[in-house]
């Protein structure tokens, strides 16, 4: 039993970008924590984090039928990208949205999400916690 968390551009400098929104911690201590979270429940976790558009699309297709479900953060992809819109409607793996900051008490390019009408749901402003949350639904789900 497995889960994927994929993280997208810029996350891989959690710790050291705009604190004051993301918090300190880092992407290794996320992975770190939620790893140990699903291990207690019986799960592994994959991780994986890219700041490329086609490889996120890669891995999301390669995912597709091997996960309970995944857990992703596609950050400033989220408001952009209808290829990743396109891969997430087309497996059969359920997918999280899951956004560290309030995106809707950002600016008003952060409200819209391409992504959140083909995703199985949406996690916004909860920190660190919202991959937590997330991995408990999907969990739950099966
Ligand atoms: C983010 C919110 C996005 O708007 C932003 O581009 C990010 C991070 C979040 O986790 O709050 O890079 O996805």
């Amino acid at each position: 039993k497995r889960l994927l968390l994929v993280n997208g551009p810029n996350l891989n400098m959690l710790g050291n970008r705009e604190n004051d929104i993301y918090g300190d911690f880092t992407l290794a201590d996320i992975e770190k924590s939620l790893e140990l979270f699903l291990k207690d429940k019986g799960y592994d976790l994959d991780c994986f984090q890219s700041n490329h558009e086609g490889k996120l699309i890669d891995r999301l297709q390669e995912a597709n039928g091997k996960y309970t479900g995944i857990i992703f953060n596609p950050a400033a992809y989220t408001h952009t990208s209808i290829a990743l819109r396109d891969t997430i409607k087309a497996i059969d793996t359920r997918v999280i949205e899951v956004h560290i900051s309030n995106v809707h008490n950002r600016e008003e390019f952060r409200h819209r999400s391409l992504l959140a009408p083909v995703c199985y749901g949406q996690i916004v402003g909860l920190g660190f916690t919202g991959y937590k949350l997330a991995a408990i639904a999907l969990i739950d789900k099966e």
